[in-house]
């Protein structure tokens, strides 16, 4: 690329997180409100706004491209994005989905050249999922965890949000489903995005301290040099080839390391997951549609919005209004 994305800190931003939709077909308690209004038609990026994104990125050192939502799958014509991105040829191309349309979809996926996928599990129970997700099916998610094997999909990840008194009694067989299906799993600390009211956060977080001393009755935790730039931090199991994460943005800063910046389907590029700081791209994007300097220079000089570190409370306490689905995570 003629151009690597710095940031004041020194970080070099080659990942970006592309929303493609913010509606979604699950309601997860820590990422929407039961009765959720979602954007209108002309403010969402169109599928072409989208890939004119994913071209400027590369063209400005982005090395890695995750589509997200809301559900990226429930986005109409989602395949033709996929397949456009897939062509360029970047280091790593993935997609963060809920996995209910995937028994449909992860052939396609595959064949349109996306690598990699991460699909959220938090419970194995199907009376429980169907709490957690409000309206989801337990049984099409593992159908789709499957199909994305057949797929031949690799790096496959399981991701699970994990809650006191919800599903933090299930830890070590969600571990066990990951070895059996080998598949790697990270658990993942609530965030306090969006006000959800019936769902009292500061109760229910559950420590990755606490998920790791449990596991770590059963099973050797061995550290692994990790390589994503991720917030996740990973370990090994002596007898497996399976890797467990821990994503803890409460009980440990992984913001020295961030390599990555994520553009909502508005448009907005936010510079940090945990603060406000942001650039209205759609109006550059609508605005010169010939020529993508200006969007370049945008981007660029973006950079220098990007905050040192994100500060959530652990109590529960909501500083970020937006939901989760919003900005994919
Ligand atoms: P990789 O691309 O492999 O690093 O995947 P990932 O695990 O970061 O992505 P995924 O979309 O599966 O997100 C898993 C969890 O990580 C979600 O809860 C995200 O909200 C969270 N996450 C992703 N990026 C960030 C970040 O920059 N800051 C914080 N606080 N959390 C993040
Ligand atoms: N805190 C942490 N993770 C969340 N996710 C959604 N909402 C939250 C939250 N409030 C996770 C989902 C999915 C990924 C995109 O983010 O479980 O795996
Ligand atoms: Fe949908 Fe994912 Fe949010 Fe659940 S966490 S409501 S599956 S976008």
């Amino acid at each position: 690329p003629s151009r690597v994305l710095k940031d004041r800190f020194g970080r070099t931003i080659n990942y970006v997180r592309l929303s493609v939709t913010d509606r979604c077909d699950f309601r997860c308690v820590y990422c929407m409100a039961e009765d959720m209004t979602f954007l209108p038609r002309q403010q969402v990026l169109t599928l072409e706004e989208i890939a004119r994104l994913a071209r400027t990125f590369q063209g400005l050192g982005t090395e890695k491209i995750r589509l997200t939502g809301g559900e990226p799958l429930v986005r109409k014509d989602i395949l033709d994005l996929v397949g456009e991105i897939g062509r360029l040829g970047l280091r790593d191309f993935a997609m963060t989905t809920n996995g209910s349309q995937l028994s449909k979809l992860a052939e396609s996926l595959r064949q349109a050249g996306l690598r990699r996928l991460n699909i959220s599990l938090d419970t194995l129970d199907a009376g429980r999922f169907r709490q957690i997700t409000r309206t989801g099916q337990l049984s099409r998610v593992l159908e789709g965890i499957d199909a994305a094997r057949e797929a031949g999909f690799r790096g496959i990840k399981l991701n699970a949000v994990i809650m006191k008194g919800r599903n933090d009694d299930e830890i070590l067989d969600l571990v066990a489903f990951a070895r059996r299906k080998q598949v790697d799993i990270s658990f993942i600390e609530e965030m306090p995005l969006g006000q959800i009211t019936d769902h009292d956060r500061g109760e229910s977080l559950c420590s990755s301290d606490d998920v790791r001393a449990r596991i770590r009755r059963y099973h050797d935790l061995l550290p692994t040099t990790d390589d994503s730039g991720g917030p996740a931090r990973y370990f090994r199991m002596p007898d497996s080839p399976v890797r467990i994460g821990f994503i803890s943005p409460h009980s440990h800063n992984f913001c020295a390391t961030c390599n990555r910046v994520r553009v909502t389907v508005a448009g907005r590029l936010l510079l940090c997951l945990g603060n406000e700081h942001s650039v209205d791209l759609r109006r550059i994007l609508r605005g010169y549609p010939e020529g993508d300097g200006k969007l370049r220079e945008t981007i660029i000089r973006a950079m220098d919005l990007k905050p040192e570190r994100h500060h959530f409370s652990s109590d529960g306490d909501v500083q970020i209004l937006r939901f989760m689905n919003m900005t994919g995570g």
